[in-house]
This record gives structure tokens, sequence and C-alpha cells, in this order.
């Protein structure tokens, strides 16, 4: 079955960037541009990767984000994450960034975003592996800063593909950047959410009405609702789950206790992604390797979930009949 799992070209569709900034690079970058961290050590940096809940994930992983400075340091983190992807045999990658973190911090936003761009585009130059970009607004902070956030976002419109909404999820719904989104979506961009992490399901009712999502980002509280789960097999709603992220954040207790067989058995449009892998101790392979070690997954379920990876992906109509 691992065989099976390395085997299958698949596609990623939960993968924020600066979750793939391995402790290696992190600690590189930081003394290349003389930016302090709160670490002596690579291993001191690993050691530190021991979370509780989200945002005790959150506050390392934004300290973390401080060491990207130009836009070779984003290229070069890209990169890095491009190499894991032909490890992995990701053939097709839809990645989140975050501009706030960096735009914040007085980077500008043309240096993240084409830093980014440039591996990419040499990413599927030399590897053929395509990808889109999906620009999220900072969920704790407010409307007004997502709305700031948005309008230097529409200069790179024709290279960003959607927008999330993504970071600490109790106490921020997505009602609270409803106008927002819609401007989004009068600009013709997809629209997805973080929803259903580790709030309730009302975050995901918000997020399917109010914000219009096409997929929604993790969903496993969805199980909470017949009625929600009813409807995300009905209107065939993908969840891009992210199995080793829910473990390392308590989500779930064990790998035993994840929902994500539960899921895919009532026939919902779910999908396996790596979240944060250089924080959540692997990348893709390793996230459907812990589920078949720990669930009663058939050949048939990795097969389903590699196909729906493909089905609820931004790739054209003619791209998906090539891959499915
Ligand atoms: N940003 C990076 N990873 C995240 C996650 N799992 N949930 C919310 N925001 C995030
Ligand atoms: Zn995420």
């Amino acid at each position: 079955m691992i065989d099976l799992i390395k085997k299958l070209p698949k596609a990623e569709l939960h993968l924020h960037i600066e979750g793939s900034l391995e402790p290696e690079l992190m600690f590189k970058l930081a003394k290349k541009n003389k930016i302090d961290i709160p670490y002596k050590s690579i291993e001191e940096i690993k050691k530190a990767y021991d979370f509780s809940n989200l945002q005790s994930f959150l506050d390392i992983y934004y300290a973390g984000a401080a060491v990207l400075i130009t836009k070779e340091d984003f290229y070069d983190m890209t990169w890095a994450y491009i190499k894991k992807c032909v490890e992995n045999n990701i053939i097709h990658t839809e990645i989140f960034f975050d501009p706030q973190t960096h735009t914040k911090r007085g980077i500008s936003f043309e240096t993240v975003i084409l830093g980014i761009k440039q591996a990419l585009d040499d990413a599927k130059e030399k590897y053929g592996i395509t990808s889109h970009i999906i620009m999220c607004f900072l969920r704790h902070l407010s409307q007004e800063d997502a709305f700031k956030t948005f309008e230097e976002a529409l200069v790179f419109k024709n290279i960003i593909k959607g927008i999330g909404l993504d970071s600490s999820e109790i106490g921020h719904p997505p009602s609270k950047f409803k106008d927002v989104f819609k401007k989004a979506k009068e600009e013709g961009f997809e629209i997805v959410a973080h929803a259903g992490e580790e709030a309730d399901v009302s975050y995901i009712y918000e997020a399917l009405d109010l914000l219009e999502v096409k997929r929604i980002d993790h969903g496993v509280q969805a199980i909470n609702s017949k009625e929600l789960l009813k409807r995300l097999k009905e209107e065939q709603i993908p969840l891009t789950v992210c199995p080793n992220s829910n473990i390392e954040l308590k989500v779930f207790n064990s790998y035993k206790e994840h929902n994500i067989k539960k899921l895919l058995d009532y026939n919902l449009l779910v999908t396996v992604n790596s979240d944060d892998p250089a924080y959540f101790k692997g990348y893709l392979n390793q996230n459907y390797i812990n589920l078949v070690d720990n669930l009663e997954l058939t050949d048939e379920d990795i097969i389903q979930l590699v196909k729906n990876s493909f089905k609820a992906s931004f790739i054209s109509d003619e791209l998906k009949e090539k891959y499915l």
C-alpha cells in the first residue's frame, strides 16, 4: 500500500507555503538576514514544535516567517517545497500564501508574490509540475485590513487564482469577511476558506452561504451535523483535510480517532493534504501513510482520495479529464 501511495501521481490543495519553511532554511535565513529568532540551533527549533492547539502553532509559525526578507528567500522556500513535490509525486499543487504576515513587517507584496511565482514557473519548466496560487486573508486581522491587501493583490490578478481565509479560527467567523469576499467573487477569484478545523459547524455554514466557497479547508467538524453532511455530499463540496495537522494541533487525540474514513465512506469529496509540512512531521505521502497505518483504508480508498485531489482542484476540465 505504501508503494501504491508513492507511485500515484497526486494533487495537493491545502499547503501554506510559509508552513513548508524547514528549520534548516529558517536558521540559515535568520543568519543571513540578521533576524533574531528565539533558538540557538536547528535542534532547538525542532524541539519548540510541540503544539496544544491551533493558536499555539500559529504563534511559532508567524515568528518563524520573520526570517523571510528578500525575493530570493521566498524563491528558495518555494523551490524547497517543489523538491518535496518531486519526491512525493505531486504533479499539481495549489498553494496558499499569507501576504499580511509579510507586509506587516515591511516586506512588499511584490517581493513575496514574485519570489513564489518564479519558483512555480521554474517547477513547470523543469519538472512539469503545475500550480495555482491562493492568497489568504488572516482572519485575526480586520476586514478593513483584508480590503487593503485585496487592493494590492489586484495588480497581480493574473497570477492569483483564488482567495482564502486562514489563521485563528475561533472568534473570527467567515461572516466577519463577507464584504471583501463578495468583492473577490465579483473580480472572478475562486473562493475557499478554512472552516470547521477547530470551530463548530456554524463556521462551515457561513463559509458556504456567506462567502460562497468552492471548497472548505479542513471541515472535519462537519461530522457533528447530519444535515451538513447531507448537504456536503449532495453538492459534492470538497473538504481539504490535513491529517497530520489535525493530530499535531490536537483536533483529534490520535490517528485512530481521525474521521476521514467516515467522511469518505459517506461519499464526501474529501482530499488529503499536508497543511504546514515543515511543522507537522511530514509531507503529503507521510499523511497518506499515517492514515493507512492507523485506519482501515483499502487500496480503493487511496485511489479515491487521489482522484478526489484532482476532481476538487482548480485545473481546467480538459486537464481533469486527462488525470481522472
Ligand atoms: N495557517 C497555517 N496553517 C493553518 C491552519 N492549519 N489553520 C489556520 N490557519 C493556518
Ligand atoms: Zn491550513
